[in-house]
């Protein structure tokens, strides 16, 4: 499949491009922008129009967007979207379309099972209640396991094309730190102070009022737990360092792209702005920027406005023509309201498409997504979003 990779150093005219000339691309922006819907639609446009092996790998799709790429178990665990389902949106994919979602708890018990550095301490940290009770909602923890689970499938060698979603997060930004903040907690005071010889901490602790309280009511059972959590944890120090700089190492990769997802409001356009920056300031590269939800563009059409214009104007005559509707003077006033809207929705229009120009740096590709009348759950809906930002 490499063939259908372009040379590197040509920049990219569109989405198609793009994603032609690189293996991984990380859809990305501020809370229920678009990002999850964006990532699985270019994965179903490269599944169909350049072909290849394309996996999408998604967080937390929504239910019937999960159900249309055949993900009805919530798991790891790749599944190929049927082909009956291109059948169904009218097409027919030149490549394979693969869906997995990310399910925290399970890529957490396989990089322990991974890097613990034998069978008794796996097996310990795996039975530790404290492990257990923290790896599924580790503070970050799905920032981490997202480029970890990236990593791991883009070792593997097994797709052509991985198109990565990513959590929604408070900030944009937590996820590419995530690989070095990992890195960074191993070899921390705090890890080197909760592994502390046990007894010796607790007895410490034990002549500090908040420690004292802490023992009567969580039981020094529970402060031992958490020693013996980290001490096991810190086995694994190593393995892990070494893991997160080559996450790191991926995400700088040149076949490595982002693709920042916002709307036009202020705040998500604000947040992509930053982030946009942050990428540039730690040199990752910015392959597209989509913006979603944005007014479809013959709005922006003059011709439009002496349309609407006339419809206001004229609302009395046109009335006339289409008498059969009902009332002369309701038919006008629909016509004459419809209008008015009309020269409104172009008013806000004009001032997006300012928004947009005004954007301080421009990425390689820009693309803008109408927003679509219906909720898009199924194949059907990701090709027709794709096809807007595709060429
Ligand atoms: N252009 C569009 N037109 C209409 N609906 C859209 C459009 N883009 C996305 N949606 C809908 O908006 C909702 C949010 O989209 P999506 O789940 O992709 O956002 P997200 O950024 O992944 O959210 P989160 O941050 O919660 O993960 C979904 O119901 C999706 O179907
Ligand atoms: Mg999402």
């Amino acid at each position: 499949m490499a063939a259908r990779k372009a040379p590197e150093a040509e920049r990219a005219r569109s989405l198609e491009q793009l994603l032609a000339a690189k293996e991984i691309v990380i859809s990305c922006g501020s809370g229920g922008v678009g990002k999850t819907t964006t990532a699985a639609a270019a994965a179903a446009m490269a599944a169909t129009h350049l072909g290849g092996k394309v996996l999408v790998l998604t967080v937390d799709p929504a239910k019937r967007l999960a159900n249309a790429l055949g993900l009805e178990r919530f798991g790891n665990t790749e599944t190929q979207v049927p082909l009956s389902a291109f059948e169904a949106a009218g097409v027919t994919p030149r490549g394979e379309l693969w869906a997995a979602m990310l399910d925290t708890k399970q890529s957490w018990d396989d990089l322990v099972r991974r890097h613990a550095p034998d069978a008794k301490t796996r097996e310990a940290i795996l039975a530790n209640s404290i492990y257990q009770n923290i790896s599924g909602r580790f503070v970050q923890s799905h920032d981490y396991i997202a480029m970890e689970r990236l990593y791991e499938i883009h070792s593997a060698g097994t797709y052509d094309l991985i198109v990565v979603d990513t959590p929604p997060t408070r900030n944009a930004i937590d996820f590419l730190e995530a690989p070095d903040r990992m890195a960074d907690f191993f070899s921390s005071k705090l890890l080197r102070w909760l592994t502390a010889p046990t007894k010796s901490r607790v007895m410490n602790l034990a002549s500090k009022p908040f420690y004292t309280v802490a023992d009567r009511i969580l039981g020094s059972q529970f402060l031992e737990d958490i020693a013996e959590f980290f001490g096991l944890f810190q086995t694994m120090a190593p393995g892990f360092v070494e893991r997160a700089e080559a996450v790191t190492r991926t995400l700088a990769d040149k076949r490595t792209t982002f693709l920042v997802v916002s709307t036009l409001e202020a705040a998500p356009l604000h947040e992509a702005e930053f982030f946009i920056d942050a990428l540039d300031e730690r040199k990752l590269n910015l392959g597209a920027l989509v913006l979603n939800k944005v007014l479809p563009a013959y709005l922006r059409r003059t011709a439009t406005t002496g349309v609407a214009k006339r419809l206001c104007a004229d609302a009395d005559d046109l009335a006339s023509a289409v008498a059969e509707a009902g009332d002369p003077g309701d038919i006008s006033r629909v016509l004459g309201t419809i209008g008015e809207s009309f020269l409104n929705y172009q008013v806000v229009a004009k001032r997006e498409a300012e928004q947009r120009a005004g954007l301080a740096r421009s990425p390689e590709v820009v693309a803008a997504v109408p927003y679509f009348d219906a909720d898009i759950h199924d194949l059907a809906g990701l090709l027709q979003l794709g096809e807007q930002i595709w060429r």
